[in-house]
């Protein structure tokens, strides 16, 4: 993390002492499994992503107020995830994590103009997919096209892959993690794992 610096309680920065740079190490767990074998449930959130004139999605700040207020309204119904929309009611990102749709063995994902964070595991994901020759689109999604895709997952550095088969009441892919999100997890693996040795 990095602070503003120490200084009065005030807004300005003028007064400021030089930026802190703060480190946090954490060892990493195993996730559950049955993350990636059952699948998860996620919502729409009711609170949406702040735009790029507000505090910029793009940016990874600490300034996450929207995306605990969108994660809360998942842990109330029990779900995994909520998926916030940005103002235009458009499909962004999970409230840490970038997410994807599959339609008619096309994955789809929405650009960064939608207004969201571009993940390193999105950008990975990107690299697959065009050196596989999959077909692959970053377009805008409304919340309709995304209730009704095949299959749908979400990413993220710590979490990987992890399947979703229940967009608020509607089932995604018989309930199940869908082959071609498996297909894409086994080649995403395979370059983790090479990265690694
Ligand atoms: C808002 C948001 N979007 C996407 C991601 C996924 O990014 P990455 O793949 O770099 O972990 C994160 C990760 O924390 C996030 O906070």
């Amino acid at each position: 993390m990095i602070t503003r610096g120490v200084g009065d309680l005030t807004l300005s920065t003028k007064f400021m002492t030089a930026c802190n740079l703060i480190i946090i190490t954490k060892e990493l767990n195993e996730n559950p499994a049955w993350w990636y074998e059952k699948g998860v449930e996620v919502i729409i959130a009711n609170t949406r992503r702040t735009s790029k004139e507000t505090v910029d999605p793009s940016v990874k700040s600490g300034n996450y107020l929207n995306n605990v207020m969108a994660y809360n309204e998942a842990v109330e119904t029990g779900a995994f995830d909520a998926i916030m929309l940005n103002q235009k009611g458009d499909i962004t990102e999970g409230t840490t994590s970038n997410i994807w749709m599959i339609k008619d063995s096309c994955f789809y994902t929405p650009p960064l103009k939608s207004g969201l964070l571009g993940g390193i595991t999105r950008m990975k994901i990107i690299d697959i997919l065009k050196k596989e020759g999959l077909e692959f689109k970053e377009t805008t999604i409304s919340e309709t096209d995304f209730k009704n895709c095949d299959e749908a997952f979400l990413s993220a550095s710590t979490k990987r892959i992890v399947p979703i088969i229940k967009i608020d009441d509607i089932k995604i892919s018989n309930s199940l993690p869908g082959e071609n999100t498996k297909k894409l997890s086994k080649l995403y693996y395979k370059l983790i794992n090479e990265s690694i040795t």
